[in-house]
């Protein structure tokens, strides 16, 4: 059985506002992409589709990029329009059709939902009913019997000709899923169990509620970081992304800035992804003569892309030579911003060795670095 993912993300996120929720960032990625890549990484799928909105192409290639999702596929007015747009255009035996605005899909899920296709048309994802039950306006009216009553979310699994047929029968309002119309046909659908994961993003609130969720998947991680240039030639000196101006300068393939290059490893050191020299080699033409803002910019974009957070990073300068305590603040200044953090996020400290040392002997200067970041585990 050739199974395909059919994402529709052709809404305009008129609940939430201002962005179209399915391209705004969700630490870091955006919720789009979180529900494609949930779905494509399932053994059992062969490939994913997308559905956009017109006028949402540019949106979608950005949130989606390096992601090969075989070409976008442009929606209608309703969910339902958009579900049909992308059914016209898929191939294969069964269909996953799911909401972009869930961004979270446990694996679990689609085996549940693909076991029943050999004897059902279709499953659809389930959650019991907790509360009381009530109609209601401003007041309330007659409450609702909840037994026997279920919360349906997506994926929903079809037999791909099957769920055509029952979509081309289709007569009514526009329905909110595939289960109303597959119903509507007299297809079978088994009911499988659902996940909390899967809740749908509608309202501001949320938002917050997929962040928490999130946050909560996330464990803390610590990195470390080093460097050390050598004085050499004339001055002035780079440290922490600002030229201090001094009689000497620091030899070095870029501008020598150990505090940027220390807090580069740190950070890269936190995330597990390797060191400063694996990521920025020389002869790397994207990196040659760079400025150290630029690696330090690239490690933090790594953690993001992640969906890591950046909790807070702490250096140590170790020279004689220049004095660092005049320039410390606007080192910090500088170096939150080069993170996107607050200024309370990053610290800048200075010491000497009591003139023991090469850095005592004032041949050069050294940089610590720490760096506390947030990663999910995988
Ligand atoms: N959807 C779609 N085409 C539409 C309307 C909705 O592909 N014409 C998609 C949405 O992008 C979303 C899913 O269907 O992934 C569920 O719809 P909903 O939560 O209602 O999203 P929106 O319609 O975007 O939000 P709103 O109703 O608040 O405007
Ligand atoms: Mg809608």
């Amino acid at each position: 059985m050739t199974t395909t993912a059919l994402i529709v993300a052709a809404g305009k996120g008129e609940r939430v506002g201002g962005l179209p929720k399915q391209y705004r960032l969700l630490f870091g990625k955006p919720v789009l992409r979180r529900a494609v890549e949930a779905l494509a990484c399932h053994p059992a799928i062969a490939s994913v589709r997308v559905v956009v909105g017109a006028g949402q192409h540019e949106l979608a290639q950005e949130a989606l990029s390096g992601i090969d999702v075989g070409g976008l596929i442009e929606g209608g007015a309703e969910r339902a329009d958009s579900v049909r747009a992308g059914l016209a255009r898929l191939d294969g035996d069964a269909v996953l059709v799911h909401d972009a605005a869930r961004p979270f899909c446990p694996s679990e899920v689609i085996d549940r939902l693909l076991a029943p296709l050999e004897f059902f048309d279709g499953a659809a994802p389930v959650l019991a009913i907790g509360d009381t039950l009530a109609r209601a306006s401003d007041r309330l009216e007659e409450p609702v019997d909840r037994r026997g009553m279920v919360r349906v979310q997506t994926p929903q699994a079809f037999r791909l000709d099957a769920l055509r047929a029952a979509y081309d029968r289709w007569t009514g309002d526009a329905p909110t899923d595939e289960t109303t119309v597959a119903r509507a046909a007299g297809l079978s659908v088994a009911a499988v169990e659902g996940d909390a994961a899967l809740e749908k993003i509608t309202t501001p609130a949320d938002f917050k509620r997929a962040e928490d969720w999130l946050e909560s998947r996330l464990a803390a991680r610590t990195g470390i970081g080093f460097d050390v240039h050598a004085f050499a030639g004339d001055g002035p000196v780079m440290l922490g992304g600002i030229a201090i101006p001094h009689s000497r300068g620091l030899a070095g393939h870029s501008d020598a800035d150990v505090v940027l290059h220390a807090l580069t490893d740190a950070l890269l050191g936190a995330a597990g992804l390797g060191d400063i020299g694996m990521h920025f080699q020389p002869s790397d033409p994207r990196w040659k003569g760079a400025s150290s803002h630029l690696f330090l910019a690239h490690s933090a974009d790594l953690i993001r892309e992640r969906g890591g957070i950046i909790d807070n990073v702490d250096c140590t300068i170790i020279c004689e030579e220049p004095k660092v305590g005049p320039h410390r603040l606007e080192m910090r200044r500088r170096v939150a911003a080069i993170l996107g953090l607050d200024e309370g996020r990053v610290s800048i400290k200075a010491t000497t060795t009591e003139g023991l040392g090469f850095t005592g002997r004032r041949e050069g200067i050294a940089a610590q670095a720490v760096a506390n970041i947030r990663l999910e585990n995988k």
